[in-house]
């Protein structure tokens, strides 16, 4: 029996003979050689995951996290730790990492999210427009040029990349630029089987933000920021507004404190706010993402009236380059959503779904803090430090994110100084 054929069998997907069968020659050889390079032992076991209730693991002991106020701090211990990470970043110790491997599908943006335009003043911009703005006002305030590393999908990177020299890289010096990769990882439908998508191909996606880590390794990011004597890297996302991607604050606080990883955080707007959130897991520190966070957890307040898991992840992330290491070499658990996923039927016709037939699987950046014993978690303002732009309409939507941005350039001339 021909390889493919004892695989299929092996695995409970005939169903894919009917499009093998129904392919030209080179669709037929494509769609084969896809299916011998999935890894089923692994894709078994993800599917094994879909159906459990999504909740906290049972045993977990979940407990408050504590941080620091960046407003409550002494103007002694500001200047401390402001000193301390300027040093790092002024010495070129320092790069920046974007995770854009993200469509903008929740914002009904056909493209790569970065590629989206926000109407703000005195001119639109769009999101990848803002971030290389925010970072090249670091650069001329400190006489550097940052490493700028950019995450990308296989959906997305021939896109970004052309997005990028057409708009001739908004200014920044393009050798300091450097695109990279994520992985894919097969769809399925809730009963298991491969999904079969226009082209024959199989229906993939980006494996989650939280394989950026070996993503790096495999690149061989690690490796460029090694020899480029790299120490501290900030990874954030593309889909904040306000995204302040050269804090001191945070650099010196991290490495003042002991610690190998540190992060921003801004008090959660209110209980149903669709953040991840701090805590500590079984003594290390974690966040438990707002789709899995009980609601009488998320309900819950201290003694002061504060929420108890109440510091939003806001994807402000900060490493020492051997605590990048350490996750690239650990497997990060993966996650599965239950979603739509429009398909190929066995007629060669393409179906549209109007509601979740498939799981997507997916590792979060977050669940590598769980190999260190501590992080160090700054406090900002969210008017000083996130701007969202999620959905279509409504909560962090391109009209809130707009309104936040216009305000503070309205009132700020930077975000570095305590106001
Ligand atoms: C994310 C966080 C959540 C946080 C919120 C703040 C995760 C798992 N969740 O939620 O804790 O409170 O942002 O805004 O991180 N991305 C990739 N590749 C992927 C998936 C995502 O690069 O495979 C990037 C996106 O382009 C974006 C970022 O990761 O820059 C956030 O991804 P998204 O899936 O939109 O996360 P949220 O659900 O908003």
């Amino acid at each position: 029996m021909e390889k493919y054929k004892q695989i299929l069998k092996d695995n409970n997907q005939t169903h894919l003979q009917k499009y093998i069968d129904m392919c030209n020659e080179e669709e037929r050889k494509n769609l084969i050689k896809e299916i011998e390079s999935i890894d089923f032992d692994k894709l078994n076991k993800l599917y094994k995951i879909s159906k459990r209730p999504i909740k906290i693991e049972k045993g977990l002991i979940i407990e408050h996290i504590s941080f620091k106020d960046k407003y409550k701090l002494s103007e002694d211990k500001y200047n401390e730790l402001k000193d301390l990470g300027e040093d790092i970043i002024k010495n070129n110790h320092y790069a920046v990492v974007t995770m854009a491997g993200g469509q903008g599908t929740r914002l009904g943006h056909d493209g790569p999210k970065g590629s989206f335009l926000l109407d703000v003043k005195p001119e639109p911009k769009y999101l990848f427009q803002i971030l290389a703005e925010n970072l090249i006002r670091h650069n001329q305030n400190y006489g550097i040029t940052l490493n700028w590393y950019i995450m990308t999908s296989t959906e997305n990177n021939d896109q970004t990349i052309e997005f990028f020299k057409k708009h001739d890289y908004f200014g920044y010096d393009p050798s300091y630029i450097k695109f990279f990769v994520q992985g894919n990882l097969p769809l399925l439908f809730e009963d298991g089987r491969l999904i079969v998508d226009k082209g024959y191909h199989i229906k993939l996606a980006a494996d989650g933000n939280g394989c950026i880590y070996k993503a790096m390794k495999e690149a061989g990011i690690l490796d460029d920021m090694e020899s480029k004597g790299i120490k501290w890297i900030f990874i954030g996302s593309v889909d904040n507004a306000l995204l302040n991607m050269v804090d001191p604050l945070l650099v010196g606080l991290t490495i003042k404190e002991g610690n190998e990883i540190g992060s921003k955080s801004v008090a959660k707007a209110n209980p149903k706010e669709k953040v991840g959130v701090f805590c500590k897991k079984d003594g290390r520190p974690g966040v438990i993402e707002y789709s899995e966070l009980p609601e009488a957890m998320a309900e819950e307040v201290d003694e002061d009236g504060e929420l108890l898991y109440g510091e939003s992840h806001i994807m402000c992330n900060l490493y020492s380059l051997s605590a990048l290491k350490t996750i690239a070499s650990k497997n990060l658990p993966y996650h599965s959503a239950n979603k739509k996923a429009p398909y190929m039927d066995e007629n060669g016709e393409i179906v549209k779904v109007t509601e979740p037939n498939g799981y997507k699987y997916e590792a979060f950046i977050f669940d590598g803090f769980n190999y260190f014993k501590e992080i160090s978690i700054l406090r900002g303002k969210r008017e000083d430090d996130f701007a969202p732009v999620k959905n279509a309409e409504g909560v962090d939507s391109p009209e809130t994110a707009t309104k936040l941005y216009n305000d503070f350039w309205a009132t700020h001339k930077s975000q570095n100084e305590r106001q």
